[in-house]
């Protein structure tokens, strides 16, 4: 795991930006996506630099259970307005929130995954150590899955709707087997919130209790923080 520590989100995100023009530049043609506010910053410069994505694919890692797609918290609505709708690609593939053929959903998904293999991966980190939506406990052996959300990401996640009562309780995320799968992984963690996560993540033993910790397991990831995130590492 190289982990490379910013001052600042803005220069965490140019490096960010840097990485996704050198995968590009060497032929990469699919990009997987994460929502969030992490990567707001990286999908900004994005938008505004003329990196081209038109040959390119992207999967995203998960959507919420129940929300259709132009629903304004669902994860295709946030794509949309913060990268697609200004920054085209070939194809843009999310789980559809709507289907609620769990088992049908899933196989879709993961054909998906199966005919676009994902040359970059990029991911958030939630404070309990979570990545897409597989929370702690969760079979590092999953593909696409249909998850309970933990109470605190529901807590966390709750700022985005008008309360909590109002987050869905359950997403379709892809699973840790399928995010290992990518060629290279490229996880963004910003502010002291995600520091105790992080220093699991690096330094901690690899534990479902901690589903980040999986990517010990992958030989190419590219972890970059900001000061805050970075606090609790040892060295
Ligand atoms: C969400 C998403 C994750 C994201 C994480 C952190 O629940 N499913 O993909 O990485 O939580 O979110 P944020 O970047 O807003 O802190």
């Amino acid at each position: 795991m190289q982990v490379l520590v910013f001052d600042t989100v803005k220069e965490a995100s140019q490096k960010a930006y840097d990485v996704f023009k050198e995968a590009l530049n060497n032929g990469s043609k699919v990009f997987g996506l994460a929502t969030g506010s992490t990567p707001e910053t990286l999908y900004d410069i994005m938008v505004q630099s003329d990196i081209d994505f038109t040959q390119s694919a992207s999967i995203n890692l998960d959507e919420y259970y129940g929300l259709a797609g132009d629903h304004p918290q669902s994860y295709n609505y946030f794509m949309n307005e913060h990268l697609f709708n200004k920054k085209p690609f070939r194809a843009n593939y999310l789980p559809d929130g709507k289907n609620t053929d769990s088992a049908n959903e899933v196989e879709r998904y993961n054909q998906i995954i199966a005919d676009n293999p994902i040359d970059l991966q990029l991911l958030g980190i939630g404070g309990n150590g979570h990545i897409g939506f597989n929370e702690p406990g969760t079979d590092f052996n999953e593909r696409t899955q249909l998850v309970d959300l933990a109470p605190e990401t529901i807590e966390a996640n709750k700022r985005f709707f008008e309360s909590a009562n109002d987050v869905p309780s359950k997403a379709y995320s892809m699973g840790i087997a399928s995010i290992l799968e990518s060629k290279t992984i490229l996880l963004l963690a910003f502010g002291e919130g995600k520091a105790e996560a992080v220093k699991g993540m690096v330094e901690g033993p690899v534990t479902n209790d901690l589903p980040a910790s999986a990517l010990q397991n992958h030989d190419n990831v590219i972890v970059i923080v900001d000061k805050a995130a970075a606090s609790l590492l040892s060295k």
